[in-house]
């Protein structure tokens, strides 16, 4: 590896929670490592609130801050765009920067629905940048070990993925939530793919490609704050995916008794994997004879030579650290966003997958989900 690592002018979209959660892990980078891949040079940060966006300078290091996504996006001297801002504005200012030659990075869910993140793909794909699609719980260790022990054997042939994703959130008609969440128009779905979204992905990451759902969805609190919600809070479906596995998978932003509770599990015909996010540094591992929680805080596993010495432990922020230096390195031609991050033809799939869920539940009918191919990611040299 040279002396100077490649330094990349980043602007990012988005000063709230997810702009925070970019901010914080891009600052981060510039630290992590003695012998970095790249490094993020904190150019240009984009939002509504000018008091806000002057905090996150003072914060972060941002050097400009802009309330103009359109000049962010056409500003030659950026040349990674991180989209963090809300699901209304994933296409048009990923496709703008795409177009203008920028590498795009875009929170989940992809896009409001799959046409239009099959409409980014192609913008992306066509452009020859790297895209990628901010899953960022593909990177946490405990879940990229589960790939590794599925991947050598460890659980047999796999039969079932379960998981649920239940947040307090909305449960109280009267907390205020964020106006945008609760209209199709501004988010695409409720639960579908604010949540739902990141199980789906696992589910694929992990299990492989579902090609068949049926669904239940509920509105359950249909007026909040004076908005008429037109998304669904709750969602249950069944899954049928290709090879055979089944899988039931839980989303809903209405139970008071879970603040915030994210698990998945997969069973093997040997033994049976669980993850939840609140142990983030913990793996489940149990067989009929034996069960046992794996500490994933040893340098051999992945991502934690990048911190402490063993039985340390990160948090759930430090996986968009590790998603963003996988960016990162694959822009700087080290290694290709897939199989361990999701491009946007990973985020399209999902896209696919939110809307039949969304038609299970609207027909009551079993929807069939076309595995086909679609455009690719950009080879780049990785010699
Ligand atoms: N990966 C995760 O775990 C995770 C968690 C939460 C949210 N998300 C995703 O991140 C995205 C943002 O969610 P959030 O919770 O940060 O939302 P938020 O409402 O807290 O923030 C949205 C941001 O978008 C900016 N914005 C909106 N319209 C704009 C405009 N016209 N011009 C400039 N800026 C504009 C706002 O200023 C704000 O900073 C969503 O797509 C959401 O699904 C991902």
């Amino acid at each position: 590896m040279s002396d100077r690592p490649p330094t990349f002018a980043v602007g990012l979209l988005g000063s709230s929670f997810m702009g925070r959660a970019h901010s914080r892990a891009l600052y981060m980078l510039r630290t992590l490592e003695d012998d970095p891949v790249a490094l993020p040079d904190l150019h240009t940060i984009c939002g509504r609130d000018q008091a806000r966006l002057q905090a996150m300078q003072r914060r972060y290091g941002w050097r400009h801050r802009s309330t103009d996504w359109h000049a962010l996006v056409e500003d030659p001297s950026i040349q990674l765009f991180v989209n963090a801002a809300t699901n209304a504005l994933h296409a048009e200012p990923s496709i703008a920067a795409a177009k203008q030659g920028k590498h795009v990075i875009c929170e989940k869910p992809l896009a409001r629905n799959a046409v239009e993140a099959q409409a980014m793909l192609d913008a992306a794909a066509q452009a020859g940048v790297v895209h990628m699609c901010a899953f960022n719980y593909r990177f946490f260790p405990a879940i990229r070990l589960a790939r590794q022990l599925i991947e050598e054997g460890e659980i047999g042939e796999i039969r079932h993925f379960r998981s649920r994703f239940l947040l307090a959130s909305a449960a109280d008609p009267h907390t205020p939530e964020t106006a945008w969440r609760l209209r199709e128009e501004t988010a695409g779905s409720g639960v579908v793919g604010d949540l739902l979204a990141h199980h789906i992905d696992l589910a694929r990451y992990l299990v492989g490609e579902p090609v068949a759902v049926d669904a239940y969805a509920r509105t359950w609190a249909p007026e909040r704050h004076g908005v008429q919600v037109d998304v669904e809070d709750a969602v249950v479906c069944t899954v049928e995916f290709q090879g055979g596995a089944i899988g039931t998978m839980e989303a809903t932003r209405v139970t008071p008794g879970h603040v915030l509770d994210s698990v998945i599990e997969v069973d093997g015909s040997l033994a049976s994997l669980s993850f939840d996010v609140q142990h983030v540094n913990e793996l489940k591992l149990s067989t009929a004879a034996k069960a046992s929680t794996i500490n994933v805080t040893d340098p051999r596993h992945p991502f934690v030579d990048l911190w402490w010495p063993r039985c340390h432990g990160i948090g759930w922020g430090d996986s968009f650290a590790h998603e963003l230096r996988h960016f990162l390195g694959a822009v700087a031609g080290r290694w290709r966003v897939a199989p361990h991050g999701a491009t946007f033809e990973d985020g399209c799939r999902c896209a696919q997958i939110c809307d039949a869920v969304l038609a299970a539940a609207a027909s009551g009918a079993r929807q069939r989900i076309p595995v086909g191919a679609s455009a690719g990611e950009r080879e780049v040299d990785v010699s």
